[in-house]
């Protein structure tokens, strides 16, 4: 069944190329991005991982654990690990489950039997400490992800989280952030300070994370 926000991420136990791993207990309280690519040894896949292991100090930073996925076994990962390190000048960084029963793609409704029925699509999943579904994305197997929005999209989840801020179209850290319809003016007042009303629903603060 197809996962939704807010939805419970589901629990699994799976081998990766960090030993063998129970998704609850390796995640604990923190945040989480759990990412499918298609297969090992593929053009778009070895770029990606190249990527995501450069940005892990910035996952880190934000308190983001991250963790890949494909379908095909641990050999093939271990083996890959190398091509990625040498032509995308970064080593894995970060567990990659192996998952050749699809035990965990089809958990997590990874494989779509109309664009491939044996390989992932490109899904991300952001899973709060609540272990709650905060953001789903899903590319095609052709197309790399951007995982410099990713990072984007962490920063404007976790400020929701900790202020009850909304972020406007092409936010990026540092600009300035909205109220939601959901507080009073006098409530915003005394959580944010003062507040450029253009309309009494659009209500701009100044980023108090910032
Ligand atoms: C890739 O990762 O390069 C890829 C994988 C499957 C289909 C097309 C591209």
């Amino acid at each position: 069944m197809a996962i939704r926000l807010g939805d419970d991420a589901p629990n699994f136990t799976a081998p990766t190329t960090e030993g063998e791993l129970n998704f609850y207990d390796w995640k604990g309280d923190s945040w989480a991005v759990l990412f499918s690519h298609p297969k090992d040894f593929t053009p778009v896949c070895t770029t990606e991982l190249g990527a995501v292991a450069k940005l892990k100090d910035e996952f880190d930073r934000r308190g983001v654990k991250v963790i890949g996925l494909s379908v095909s076994p641990l050999g093939d990962h271990e083996g890959w690990s190398k091509d990625i390190e040498e032509t995308q000048g970064a080593a894995l960084n970060f567990p990659l489950i192996a998952d050749p029963d699809r035990k965990v793609s089809d958990l997590y409704d990874m494989i779509h039997p109309n664009a491939d029925d044996t390989a992932t699509v490109r899904s991300v999943f952001v899973i709060g400490p609540d272990n709650k579904i905060k953001l789903t994305l899903t590319y095609p197997a052709a197309t790399g992800r951007n995982f410099d929005e990713l990072l984007r999209v962490v920063d404007s989840l976790q400020l929701t989280a900790t202020q009850g801020l909304a972020t406007p179209v092409n936010w990026t850290k540092g600009d300035r952030v909205i109220v939601t319809p959901a507080v009073s003016d006098d409530e915003a007042r005394e959580r944010f300070g003062d507040f450029e009303a253009q309309r009494p629903y659009l209500r701009y603060v100044d980023d108090p994370t910032a």
